[in-house]
């Protein structure tokens, strides 16, 4: 069947100093504690991102809202940042024109979509001083509904909105996509009737892309939502069983924690070989990153690369560095029909550039892809492979939910909590602090009371 492939047999190559059959036969009721642990989860309520693809209604007012919005707008600032963004931009880059914000409208045939995501004022002051603002309408994303990085943004576009389009025009321009009933931005929503989608209580940001994150924006580019929750749902059914050997998520998290505690592989990168997955290698660094990295202790490091592009850059460090890495090459087999760049013919005399005359540059990175591949596992380097019939919705959506899933069964491999964040919270409570909000003096207080720096261990 035309579904995702994935392949871990270069962790388990003897030769290469890979794990044994027999250690994931061991991992069997680990594995099957892991899956037991989600279903529990899953069932309880308490978790719900495996559920979002039957959710069709989210996908039809998604699609409803970005058709109105696209109907008046031409530009859609998301604003949001972490998992209220990275997936949206990972679905985007991935299913759209790869520079789809450039095209005139009719080739487009749907709105440019803009994800500033960091709070930087350069970039953020340089989009807004770039986009005409008539033309423009919002999206604030924030599952809490107080972020601060966000709702700065939320706050100066809305004065810029107020004082040139009248509270009207600002109403018009604004959409939320928030908690359903808890957070800052749920009860301005409710006071100042503006549209908003919910992420369900149950879904956290970074495993809300299926959501109305990710909908909303991949909706207003133009993406086919309604088959990347297709896929995704694909995906969820398929890893519907404890059994490694028919799990794909739980084979995935599997390998890459076996790898991680048997054999010090301790850094695990993502390597697509397609542009158009550059921003999914984000999404899964801080999927992967923020669920995993708890208690001092647990927490492989993710890393992301893009092929071919990295073959000349990390490459180096992959293939005679430490032996700390797993590497997973993302493949697309069927390349898009309308991308068929042959090599001309024109410098036949010259040895060491006449042998690309005549291939298709779309077979120039599948041989790199396969070769990089072989020459890591020859120096005893572990890999994975995930390949995707091609890139299209469907594929997106079993690959999101491959590494969600993955995501989630890795936490009680390591046992820990793969849904909460309490290392983020530290950093949060000192710059509010720092900001004088309310309540928030001790944080404050605590950094004016740090120790002086040791002036000889600084250099001005
Ligand atoms: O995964 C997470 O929970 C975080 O990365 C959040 O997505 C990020 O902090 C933004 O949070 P919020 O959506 O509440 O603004």
């Amino acid at each position: 069947m035309d579904r995702l492939k994935l392949d871990v047999n270069g962790c388990f190559d003897p030769a290469a100093g890979g794990l044994a059959r027999a250690e994931l036969a061991a991992l069997a009721p680990a594995a099957r504690g892991a899956f037991d642990a989600l279903e529990a989860r899953r069932k309880s309520g308490d978790v719900g991102f495996a559920d979002l693809p039957a959710d069709g209604g989210a996908a039809e007012a998604a699609v409803r809202l970005a058709g109105d919005l696209a109907g008046r707008f031409e530009n859609l600032l998301v604003l949001g940042i972490g998992g209220s963004s990275l997936g949206g931009r990972a679905i985007v880059s991935a299913l759209c024109h790869p520079f789809h914000n450039l095209l005139p409208r009719e080739r487009r045939g749907a709105m440019r979509v803009f994800f500033p995501d960091n709070s930087d004022p350069a970039t953020f002051e340089a989009l807004l001083a770039t986009l005409d603002l008539g033309e423009t309408c919002f999206a604030t994303i924030t599952k809490s509904g107080g972020t601060a990085e966000t709702m700065a943004q939320h706050l100066a576009l809305r004065e810029r909105c107020l004082a040139r389009f009248g509270e009207e025009g600002y109403r018009d321009r604004c959409v939320l996509v928030t908690d359903p009933a808890k957070g800052a931005l749920r009860a301005i929503a409710g006071a100042e009737r503006l549209r908003a989608l919910s992420v369900p209580a149950n879904v956290g940001g970074r495993f809300s892309a299926l959501s109305a994150v990710g909908l909303l924006p991949a909706a207003a580019a133009g993406a086919d939502v309604v088959e990347l929750l297709a896929g995704a749902a694909a995906m969820e059914a398929r890893c519907r069983t404890p059994a490694t050997s028919e799990n794909p998520a739980l084979l995935y998290a599997a390998a890459l924690h076996l790898m991680d505690r048997r054999k010090g592989r301790h850094i695990h990168v993502l390597m697509p070989y397609a542009d158009a997955l550059r921003d999914t290698g984000d999404w899964f660094v801080q999927l992967w990153a923020e669920s995993l990295g708890k208690r001092s202790e647990v927490g492989p490091t993710p890393f992301r690369a893009v092929g071919a592009t990295d073959q000349h850059s990390s490459m180096q460090l992959m293939m005679e560095g430490p032996h700390d890495k797993v590497v997973t090459f993302v493949r697309v087999a069927q390349p898009r029909a309308d991308v068929s760049i042959v090599v001309p013919q024109i410098y036949a005399g010259y040895a060491e550039i006449a042998y690309l005359h005549g291939h298709t540059m779309g077979e120039l990175i599948e041989a790199e892809r396969r070769a990089s591949e072989a020459a890591l596992r020859r120096a005893g380097r572990p890999t994975v492979s995930i390949e995707l019939p091609r890139l299209d919705a469907r594929a997106m959506g079993e690959l999101l939910m491959l590494l969600e899933l993955a995501t989630a069964y890795a936490g009680g491999l390591y046992g820990v909590n793969a849904f909460d964040q309490p290392g983020v919270e530290a950093g949060k409570r000192y710059a509010q602090g720092l900001l004088g909000r309310p309540g928030f003096e001790k944080y404050r207080d605590e950094l004016a009371g740090a120790a002086a720096p040791d002036p000889a261990l600084v250099l001005s």
